[in-house]
């Protein structure tokens, strides 16, 4: 099945601190993806806790949140056919030791706590991200 849905995408500070937003950003557009809303920001503690929620209870949970709120982000809604799995694909692993070359996390990071951009992982949590960051 082919649905036309909307998800979102975040570079991370690591992706903006590297110079990176262009290139992500190009990935997006040369895919044929759609960017419909995008800004730059930096998120505050209680926002990247509301975002990063289903990991409360992880070990890494507070590295987590203090690397995501150290510098600034891009965040976007991105739309297109099936754009949540695509994302995802395009995105890779989240362990970048996984990512296959030619994703965004197997060509430019080494990290798994600091691994370029986010996405959503379902059509579910883009609207509940999508809702959080855009308001809608
Ligand atoms: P994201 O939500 O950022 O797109 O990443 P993801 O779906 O690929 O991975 P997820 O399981 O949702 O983990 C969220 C972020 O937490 C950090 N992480 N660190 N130290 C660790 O073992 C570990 N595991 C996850 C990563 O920054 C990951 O992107
Ligand atoms: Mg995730």
């Amino acid at each position: 099945m082919i649905f036309l849905e909307k998800t979102f995408l975040m570079i991370k500070p690591d992706g903006v601190g590297k110079k990176l937003v262009g290139e992500v950003l190009g990935r997006i557009e040369r895919r044929g993806l759609v960017i419909e809303e995008m800004k730059l920001m930096r998120l505050d503690k209680e926002m990247a806790e509301e975002h990063y929620a289903q990991h409360r209870d992880q070990p890494f949970f507070d590295d987590l949140i203090n690397y995501v709120i150290s510098g600034a982000v891009v965040a976007m809604v991105v739309s297109g056919k099936n754009a949540v799995s695509v994302i995802r694909k395009m995105i890779g692993a989240t362990n970048p030791f996984e990512a296959e070359p030619g994703t965004i996390r197997g060509d430019f990071a080494l990290d798994v706590s600091e691994n370029i951009v986010h996405g959503s992982d379902s059509a579910e949590s883009a609207k509940r991200e999508i809702l959080l960051f855009f308001g809608e």
